[in-house]
């Protein structure tokens, strides 16, 4: 029968001090992973404040340039460039808010009131870049004049921004299309569909297509939308915030259908 004698004095201290060590390191590496968590929340909020006016800019360059073209001719048209100043007064106007608003955001923050969501549409559509007229498409809105819901208008209006621009940017290449924003009251909740005669979605990329920067926009050909892939992440996380939802039904070649849904005042 053996008996096992004890390890050596100095192994037991050269394993204690290798322990030691490896603790030291961990909490180094904890440290650091909180830190770039950190740095990683910058960046998002970064790049989703980024991502926001650049949708806002668009309209207020071309609107600016208006103005310019106008002041500088040899008849300047008066109405137009007060037309086209004041558009650039609202946009940027908005952006300043988009930008508290999303850092609220990020904290966890809304300022939520009582919305129309007709006054919501209305606000959208007047900071969209083009009258999707212009381009042939066919714009249709319904919605019900005393539809409210509890919301942050700013947020929600973002959220109607990313949407359209994302269904008229599926309709380019095609000659026009038609564009329907309805909403409807049901029992408890306000469901805001926004619907396209575009490309529609492939099915596999229907559950990655709320990733942030997922897109299929990567394109580096002349008059085609590119894409950051953060339009439809800023959608869900506002929504979701607000207790809501957000879903797609997509056919490719015919279409895509958004639907908001939020709780119903
Ligand atoms: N209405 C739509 N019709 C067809 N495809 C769509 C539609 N909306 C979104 N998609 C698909 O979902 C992807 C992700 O959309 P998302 O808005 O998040 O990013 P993006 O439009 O590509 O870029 P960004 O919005 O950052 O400019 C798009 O690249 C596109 O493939
Ligand atoms: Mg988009």
């Amino acid at each position: 029968m053996s008996t096992q004698s004890a390890p050596p004095s100095e192994f037991v201290k050269a394993l204690e001090d290798r322990l030691l060590e490896a603790a030291g390191d961990l909490s180094l590496l904890k440290e650091q992973l909180t830190q770039s968590q950190r740095l990683a929340t910058i960046g998002t909020i970064a790049a989703v404040i980024a991502h926001e006016f650049n949708n806002i800019l668009t309209p207020i360059i071309s609107y600016s340039q208006y103005a310019l073209q106008s002041a500088e001719s040899e008849k300047p048209d008066a109405e137009l460039i007060k037309k086209a100043l004041s558009k650039s007064f609202a946009g940027a106007t908005k952006a300043g808010r988009i930008c508290t608003s999303m850092l609220g955001l990020a904290r966890g923050e809304s300022q939520t009131s009582t919305c129309l969501v007709q006054t919501i549409v209305d606000e959208t559509l007047l900071v969209m870049a083009r009258d999707p007229q212009k381009d042939g498409i066919a714009l249709r809105v319904q919605v019900p004049p005393d539809l409210r819901v509890d919301a942050d208008p700013v947020q929600l209006e973002q959220v109607l921004l990313n949407l359209l621009i994302n269904a008229r940017q599926a309709m380019t290449g095609k000659s026009g299309g038609s564009l329907t924003i309805k909403a409807t009251a049901e029992d408890t909740e306000a469901r805001i569909c926004v619907s396209d005669t575009g490309s529609g979605i492939a099915e596999k990329n229907l559950p990655r297509i709320f990733d942030p920067f997922f897109t299929t926009k990567g394109t580096a050909r002349r008059g085609e939308p590119r894409g950051t892939g953060l339009g439809l992440a800023i959608c869900r996380e506002i929504i979701e915030h607000h207790g809501g939802r957000i879903e797609v039904q997509s056919e490719v070649g015919r279409g895509t259908t958004f639907t908001v849904v939020l709780p119903r005042v």
